[in-house]
């Protein structure tokens, strides 16, 4: 289920995003709707990270694998031409978003199912409703709002609004 158009995240936003999660080299990011590859090409060129794409459209898969290619990060960087929905995502140390609040909000069950604690999600523009953030970035670069999320089952979800009981 294609859930929302391809717009690319620009640059300095996804270079915002990658420095926000700390990463270290070596962990495993999922993007979830990767587009044409770019933050997957510069999690893994700058920031020594091994990537997952996963993209339902088929030209935008085959474009992200070509510049994987022309850079020679076959080796870090794997594109599943696919629905992120049934692509399992449990060994993510990092998940990107850029998607909508409404997409977010159909993919948060699947987050809480797969991750594992202390995961990080960022998200360009679009909060995941019922999680608390850890940060908050906005405006810097100006005009874009970046989210960011640890991933723990006992507090990020807000009560009522998730299979957790926060009063348990
Ligand atoms: C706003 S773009 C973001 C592209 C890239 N992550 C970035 O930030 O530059 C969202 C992408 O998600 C893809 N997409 C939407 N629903 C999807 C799904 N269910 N599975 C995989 N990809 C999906 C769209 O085709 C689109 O390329």
């Amino acid at each position: 289920m294609n859930v929302a158009p391809f717009v690319e995240s620009p640059q300095e936003v996804i270079k915002k995003m990658l420095q926000l999660v700390e990463p270290k080299n070596g962990e495993l990011l999922y993007d979830m709707g990767s587009g044409d590859g770019k933050i997957i090409l510069m999690a893994a060129k700058d920031f020594g990270l091994r990537c997952v794409g996963i993209e339902i459209r088929e030209d935008l898969a085959k474009r992200s694998m070509a510049e994987i290619k022309r850079f020679n990060l076959e080796g870090r960087i794997k594109v599943i031409n696919g629905d992120f929905f049934s692509v399992d995502i449990s060994d993510a140390d990092i998940v990107t978003l850029y998607l909508t609040t409404s997409a977010n909000e159909k993919l948060r069950p699947k987050l809480e199912r797969e991750l594992k604690v202390g995961a990080r999600v960022v998200s360009h523009d679009y909060e995941i409703r019922g999680w608390k953030p850890t940060k908050i970035s906005k405006d810097d670069p100006p005009g874009h709002t970046i989210y960011l999320y640890v991933y723990d089952p006992l507090k990020t979800p807000i009560k009522n609004e998730s299979k957790f009981n926060y009063s348990d």
